[in-house]
């Protein structure tokens, strides 16, 4: 089989800039080894997130020059409603200015104080609506998807049994509504299988619960289904797109990931009490319905990259550069969760330190190094992240991982390549790294600001 290459040749460049050892260590002493508070342009490769980094197309600067900004009524708005439609045919979509919007206005609208919302993993940006709003996060994920080393075609599937008894005991009065999340973003970037979603459904549709996706890598998603679900093969995205969808109450889009646009995002849903009430709460918060917290010429790059993200040539090459990657670390013995998921590598970062121990949080001690040997940004998903209790005691979260996130579009193979070998080689000499702690850590949220210092 011939090379999968990149199915774009580059028009626009942005110029990288190459740092030494020595200026590296200079910048992350300055920011106290917290990698969210460096510079980005003292980043070669910048990991740390898909989530609007994507390079738009020449037809999506085209359409943003096509924008039309009025207040009300836009044709923007008009042509952003049809292209999310033709893949998630809901009756009423609400733009909102990125996928956190759409969250704090559902869960405001639906959720009571004292409620619970299901979900496979949460995110934790829509753990922490969950959170503002007095209700609770179960994540209610499989089994196997705690596990780097287990392989498991769907490993973001929901455990629908798991889900069932916890409606039962819960009582369906005190959960809105049910959620599933396509692809898993914190377990790892793994897919839910049509199977699944559908079973979820039916328990929902038992317990008279509506089911919502959360919909940010939706394409990415339907591209496993047809690679790896039996009966799929030779359907196309869009067709599995829609099936996934018809499945769903509602969804909420963070158009920063799939879409491929650099802000954006909606919520969709059928039911015709609610919608009024998100509506009126958007105008509060975002602005008015037919923009939502967007210009005009947004909707439109949202409504072209739309078209794109569901292209097949384009998801065969964005999961081949993710495989390309996992490959060769895989045969070099490098620990990370298995299979490769949609957006990213997940570094298992407890099994390449096995010295550290989870509360000296190898996965930030991993992430440091791979900026300081390789200026690679990534970002610890891990016992910094996760490992504060309520109560304000420490535990080990479930995995150490060390997320390298891939923008859309953006690096080449050669690019990857250097990745490939800065974390060989830093491999090579795991052996001779140490754990870290924090020196100050705000009460929430702390990774994003904390500051950390190695233990002696
Ligand atoms: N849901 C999932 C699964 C996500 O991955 C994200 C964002 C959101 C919701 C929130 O969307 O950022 O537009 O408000 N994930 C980014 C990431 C930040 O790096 O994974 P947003």
């Amino acid at each position: 089989m011939k090379t999968i290459i990149e199915p774009f040749r580059i028009k626009s460049v942005e110029p990288i800039r190459m740092t030494t050892h020595k200026e590296r260590r200079h910048h992350i002493e300055a920011v106290d080894y917290n990698l969210f508070a460096l510079h980005s342009d003292h980043v070669l490769i910048d990991l740390l997130t898909d989530s609007g980094t994507s390079s738009m197309s020449s037809a999506q600067w085209a359409a943003v020059m096509l924008g039309d900004e009025s207040y009300a009524g836009s044709p923007s708005f008009y042509r952003f409603e049809a292209a999310v439609r033709e893949l998630m045919p809901f009756r009423y979509i609400i733009p909102t200015h990125q996928g956190r919007a759409a969250e704090k206005i559902l869960f405001t609208v639906v959720g009571r104080e004292g409620q619970v919302i299901p979900n496979n993993t949460h995110f934790d940006t829509t753990r922490a609506n969950v959170e503002a709003r007095g209700m609770t996060a179960a994540d209610l994920g499989i089994e196997e998807g705690k596990h780097p080393e287990v392989e498991h075609p769907f490993k973001g599937n929901m455990d629908v049994e798991k889900l069932d008894a916890f409606i039962r005991e819960t009582g369906p009065e005190n959960i809105p509504l049910c959620m599933i999340t396509v692809t898993n973003n914190s377990g790892g970037g793994q897919p839910v299988s049509m199977e699944n979603i559908r079973r979820t459904k039916e328990v929902c549709r038992r317990h008279g619960l509506p089911l919502f996706i959360d919909a940010c890598r939706f394409a990415e998603n339907a591209y496993f289904i047809k690679m790896r679900e039996p009966g799929y093969e030779e359907k196309t995205v869009p067709d599995i797109v829609r099936e996934m969808f018809s499945h769903a109450d509602g969804c909420t889009m963070s158009a920063k990931k799939d879409p491929l646009v650099n802000i954006g995002g909606w919520l969709a849903l059928n039911n015709e009490e609610w919608v009024d009430q998100c509506r009126n709460f958007l105008i509060l918060t975002e602005g008015f319905p037919t923009y939502g917290g967007l210009a005009g010429r947004d909707l439109d790059a949202i409504a072209a990259g739309l078209r794109e993200a569901v292209d097949e040539e384009y998801l065969r090459y964005r999961y081949a550069s993710m495989r390309y990657v996992a490959d060769r670390l895989t045969a070099a013995g490098v620990p990370m969760v298995r299979p490769v998921g949609g957006h990213a590598i997940f570094l298992d970062a407890r099994g390449f330190l096995p010295q550290i121990p989870p509360l000296h949080y190898p996965g930030q001690s991993l992430a440091v190094e791979l900026y300081l040997y390789g200026g690679i940004r990534s970002c610890e998903i891990g016992t910094s992240m996760f490992g504060k209790q309520a109560d304000g005691s420490e535990q080990p979260a479930s995995m150490d991982l060390v997320r390298l996130a891939i923008p859309r579009r953006v690096y080449t193979q050669s690019h990857m390549d250097y990745v490939i070998e800065v974390i060989l080689e830093v491999f090579e000499r795991r052996a001779s790294l140490k754990g870290m702690r924090y020196t100050w850590q705000p009460p929430a949220l702390r990774h994003f600001t904390g500051k950390f210092a190695y233990v002696d």
